[in-house]
């Protein structure tokens, strides 16, 4: 259930692991858009977007209490150069994930569009544009989002460096039974 300095728990990888799935359902989800244009596959897909980022939101709220519960126990990383990568790398990854859907659920309030969570209306449609709660997302949402997605890579490349070339135990933490 908890971390220790040996592995991540039970909480921590389901969140890990969660959110990895939900990540590429977005961001496959768009970069098809990209690709194959608005098909119907495609409207259901994306139609999901909005609601599915703000789940995202959610956990990684979750993710960082999580965390704050867990401090002082969870494996440390190097004291290397690598190593502090590994650390300024994956608090750049918490924010994104705190930035990019907060940004867009701003806009989502303040560009008069309203807003449905999976069917639900939560706001209305206005017809109103609220510039500073929308320009934001208009400038950031995707750069960030795409930025996001190039960490994400950089992390998962790092991960097989491990498992394969250097044959540690980093992502047994992660996945791997009690040693
Ligand atoms: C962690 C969560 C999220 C990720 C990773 C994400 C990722 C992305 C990506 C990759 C794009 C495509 C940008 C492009 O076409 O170049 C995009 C577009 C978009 N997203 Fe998100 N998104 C997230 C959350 C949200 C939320 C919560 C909302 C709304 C409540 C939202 C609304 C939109 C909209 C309206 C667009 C199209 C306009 C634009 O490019 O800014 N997204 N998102």
């Amino acid at each position: 259930m908890w971390d220790t300095p040996e592995r991540y728990g039970l909480v921590t990888r389901l969140l890990h692991w969660g959110m990895a799935l939900i990540l590429l359902w977005q961001f496959t989800g768009m970069i098809l858009r990209m690709i194959l244009g608005r098909t119907p596959l495609m409207a259901f897909w994306v139609g999901s977007h909005q609601s599915v980022g703000t789940v995202l939101l959610g956990l990684i709220l979750l993710r960082l209490g999580w965390a704050w519960a867990n401090r002082g126990r969870r494996p440390a990383h190097d004291r290397t150069p690598i190593g502090w990568a590994a650390l300024i790398g994956q608090r750049v990854m918490y924010a994104l994930l705190l930035i990019v859907p907060s940004l867009a659920l701003l806009r989502a309030v303040g560009a008069g569009r309203g807003f449905a969570f999976f069917g639900h209306q939560v706001v209305e449609r206005t017809g109103q544009r609220i510039g500073w709660m929308a320009d934001p997302a208009d400038l950031l949402h995707s750069k960030l989002a795409w930025l996001l997605l190039a960490l994400i890579a950089g992390h998962v490349a790092m991960a097989m460096v491990h498992r394969f070339a250097w044959r540690d135990r980093v992502l047994a933490r992660m996945v791997g039974r009690a040693a």
